[in-house]
């Protein structure tokens, strides 16, 4: 499938009546098949709390199912209000291991403006794995999930 597949395929699930729930783990199955390097793609959304919660995922169950606004690469992504796309996760000093085998991570925000949604997180256990083409395909994502995300209702959600 490719990007574009994608998105249709997520208007068509919309348009049908699928629960959002199956608009995120649908994103998140197609992504991780788009290309070889993507070992570990999961959502992360952002609670009211400041929390980062782990939604669906594709690859091995990790520990970081709750991660604090400012800690690891995904909280500092939402700290900083800004995508993050790590070459080599052993040059980052607040780095939170998923995989001892990950090298390289990209972070890309699901938001509207300032208002942050949730975040695409994929690591790769090859260094620099994520070209400029990955990261726009996984933006063209991000950006359709925080339409579908405002369309629910826009609020963060509940702590
Ligand atoms: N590496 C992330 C934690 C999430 S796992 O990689 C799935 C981080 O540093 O925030």
């Amino acid at each position: 499938m490719t990007v574009d597949q994608l998105l249709a395929h997520l208007r068509d699930l919309s348009e049908n009546g699928a629960d959002f729930e199956r608009l995120l783990e649908t994103a998140v199955q197609e992504l991780s098949r788009m290309d070889p390097r993507f070992h570990w793609t999961g959502i992360y959304e952002l609670f009211s709390d400041n929390v980062l919660r782990l939604g669906p995922y594709v690859g091995s169950p990790t520990d970081h199912v709750f991660i604090g606004v400012g800690n690891g690469v995904c909280g500092t992504a939402v700290a900083e209000k800004r995508n993050l796309n790590i070459p080599d996760v052993r040059e980052i000093s607040n780095y939170l291991a998923c995989s001892a085998e990950t090298r390289s991570e990209l972070v890309v925000l699901i938001r509207t403006g300032d208002r942050i949604h949730a975040q695409i997180d994929i690591d790769s256990h090859q260094v620099g794995a994520f070209t400029d083409e990955a990261v726009a395909m996984v933006q063209q994502v991000a950006d359709w999930l925080a339409k579908a995300y405002e369309a629910r209702g826009g609020a963060p959600l509940d702590g």
